[in-house]
């Protein structure tokens, strides 16, 4: 005999935090979830832009500003926040190249960024977060293919991998996964350079079996999915095209 389903977890009425939900992915994560009769809290660093999200959002959204890479300043953010039911958190600054160039400070920045930067906002939420409620870590698909020569960027993103998994286990029965795009036509790309995006974009095409690169409405439902299934806890999902395969 089976046990007793987990229990589906609509959005309605629950309160969602985003750092690094003022623009791209997590923008449209904020945008779903409003969509679904969520309350959010955006955090991220620069006002104007944090305003203008919110604005967009309407009286469901309110914001907070935020630097992930200093912890009084993620104590700051938390402190705002009595309770929460699902947190994600896409928000990351760094610099990625070769070992063999990269300053030491530029080395470590996606870790002290994306991964001590996911890490803490994690341990201020726990203890505000549903029993039933969800924390969704944000990676990327060059944890398992790299796209070129970032060592510390692409072991940045398999070590969030795994503290997906090692969070799932010391905080459940709150499920943790963790999503990981590939390449996505989007905020983050268009502020790059156009000769360099144009490269990664065609390098992309060709490596991905679905050849063409992501949208944010396609990770936003990734994200939206394992904030809502009961049963997903410990996973990473790639919404990148097939690119992890080719
Ligand atoms: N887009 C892709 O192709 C792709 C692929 C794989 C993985 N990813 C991962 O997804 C993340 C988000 O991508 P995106 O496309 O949504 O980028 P985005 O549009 O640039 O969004 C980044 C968000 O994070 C905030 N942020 C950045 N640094 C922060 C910090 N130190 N503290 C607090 N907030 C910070 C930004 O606001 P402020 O700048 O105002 O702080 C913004 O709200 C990337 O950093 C990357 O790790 C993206």
């Amino acid at each position: 005999m089976s046990a007793t389903p987990p229990p589906h977890a609509p959005l309605a009425e629950r309160t969602v935090v985003i750092i690094g939900g003022s623009s791209g992915i997590g923008l449209e994560v904020a945008r779903r979830s409003v969509a679904a009769g969520a309350c959010v809290v955006l955090g991220g660093r620069n006002e104007d832009r944090l305003a203008e999200a919110a604005r967009e959002l309407g009286p469901a959204a309110r914001w907070h500003p935020v630097d992930n890479t200093d912890k009084q300043s993620l104590a700051a953010f938390f402190a705002t926040i009595d309770h929460l039911d699902h947190l994600f958190t896409p928000a990351a600054s760094y610099r990625t190249g070769p070992l063999r160039e990269l300053s030491d400070e530029d080395a470590e920045s996606p870790f002290v960024s994306k991964f001590w930067g996911q890490y803490h906002a994690v341990r201020h939420a726990a203890p505000r977060l549903s029993q039933d409620g969800s924390i969704v870590l944000m990676s990327g698909a060059a944890s398992v293919r790299p796209a070129g020569p970032a060592p510390a960027y692409v072991a940045c993103n398999a070590a969030i991998e795994g503290l997906g998994r090692g969070l799932a286990v010391e905080l459940a029965p709150i499920r943790v996964n963790v999503v990981s795009p590939g390449m996505i036509d989007g905020n983050l790309w268009s502020g790059r350079p156009a000769g360099i995006r144009e490269q990664a974009a065609a390098h992309y095409r060709d490596a991905a079996l679905l050849n063409r690169l992501g949208t944010e409405p396609e990770v936003a439902e990734t994200v939206l999915f394992l904030f809502t299934n009961g049963y997903m806890t410990g996973s990473t999902l790639y919404p990148d095209g097939g690119y992890a395969l080719r």
